[in-house]
């Protein structure tokens, strides 16, 4: 059996009388990349600990490749964690920092010098060896925690939102590497973020975590397309999905004043529904909704155009609205096919 395999079954997490993780079930295959995203304070961080050790789940059981390790303690685990802080011990050396697993495991003293500096290497700082932490770069630093993670060669690399000190630039770069080296050494990754679009670009696949609950699971494209609650819906996409309380009757949906045929939500009958549709699936057509221009936002290829429709903000985002202006007065067109139906009471999707 290939190393790296992980399932989580059951998993719950309380703090006395406080719940912060419900039910969590997830598999991870072997050499896959997989995050896990959510907003601040969904669990996210409690799931990682869990899976390395650094905290007991109240129920459930982890098993990493087929043994119980549920109670296991960290050092026992074939797994590293790599921390938003990155935790480097200051009054040693890079070197030290990163030799300090290895050195933790007994690796004989020929060997060690030899697996620090292609653990080094591979993250490009073996030129900085020498030097204290304290005498690097956000970026360096970072370097340090992600060589001292994979010099072990773990079966398990876990990452909690280990990119959030670096700034915009530096991010988008290191993503990129973080990825090839994660391909490069075949290892499974399970990465934490509460980034929408570092998951969706990283990860073969991702859970959505709401609420210490984990609502949805696939890949990102399958997530991103079919979101499984108004809630999901809401946290995916740049700007997110638009989201319009609607009756639908008989195939006809209305929203505030406005109604529209809508023939492929005739089987839903006559109910309260939430209707989503992203951005850059809002279109203008000469005759539709009524929508007046309250705001435009120039990103350079595209532009974000604010609409209210009734007492609702519907939002697009195109390069065909650039004329736009505000307090102009249009008609928008929802394509029926675009439409994502979401029951009013629960949020959770409809399907149809
Ligand atoms: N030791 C603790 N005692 C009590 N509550 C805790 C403890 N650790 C975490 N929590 C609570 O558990 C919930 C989930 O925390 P967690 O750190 O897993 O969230 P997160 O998804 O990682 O959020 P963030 O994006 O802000 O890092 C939070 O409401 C948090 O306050
Ligand atoms: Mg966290």
């Amino acid at each position: 059996m290939k190393r790296g395999h992980l399932k989580l079954t059951g998993i719950g997490k309380s703090y006395g009388t406080t719940n912060v993780l419900r039910g969590v079930d997830l598999e991870i295959q072997p050499g896959e990349f997989f995050a896990l995203l959510g907003p601040s304070g969904s669990g996210k961080t409690t799931t990682l600990r869990i899976v390395a050790g650094l905290e007991v789940p109240t129920a459930g059981q982890v098993l990493l490749d087929g043994e119980d390790a549920t109670t296991l303690p960290p050092g026992k685990r074939d797994v590293a964690m790599v921390f938003q802080s990155y935790a480097l011990y200051p009054h040693m050396s890079v070197f030290e920092n990163i030799a300090f697993p290895l050195r933790n495991i007994g690796t004989p003293g020929d060997q060690l010098a030899g697996l620090v500096r292609e653990a080094a290497a591979r993250v490009k700082i073996d030129h900085l060896l020498a030097r204290k932490p304290g005498a690097l770069s956000g970026g360096q630093q970072q370097r340090v925690a992600l060589a001292r993670a994979i010099v072990r060669k773990p079966a398990l690399f876990l990452l909690d939102e280990p990119l959030s000190n670096l700034d915009a630039k530096l991010r988008a770069e290191t993503r990129v590497e973080l990825k090839r080296l994660q391909r490069s050494l075949g290892v499974t990754a399970v990465y934490v973020t509460h980034d929408q679009e570092e998951a969706m670009s990283l990860a073969d696949r991702m859970a959505v975590f709401m609420n210490g609950v984990l609502v949805q699971q696939g890949t990102p494209e399958e997530v991103f397309r079919r979101p499984a609650s108004v809630d999901v819906a809401a946290f995916l996409g740049n700007p997110p999905m638009n989201l319009l309380p609607a009756r639908i009757e008989n195939g006809i949906a209305t929203i505030g004043t406005t109604s529209f045929s809508a023939p492929t939500m005739a089987s839903l009958g006559s109910r309260d529904v939430v209707l989503g549709i992203r951005p850059p699936d809002v279109a203008i057509s000469e005759r539709g909704i009524d929508a007046t221009v309250t705001m435009r936002e120039n990103l350079g290829d595209d532009v974000i155009v604010d609409f209210t429709v009734g007492d609702h903000l519907v939002r697009a985002r195109s390069a065909a609205m650039r004329e736009l202006a505000e307090g102009d007065r249009v008609h928008l067109h929802f394509g029926e096919g675009d439409l994502h139906v979401f029951d009013h009471k629960s949020g959770f999707r409809v399907a149809r």
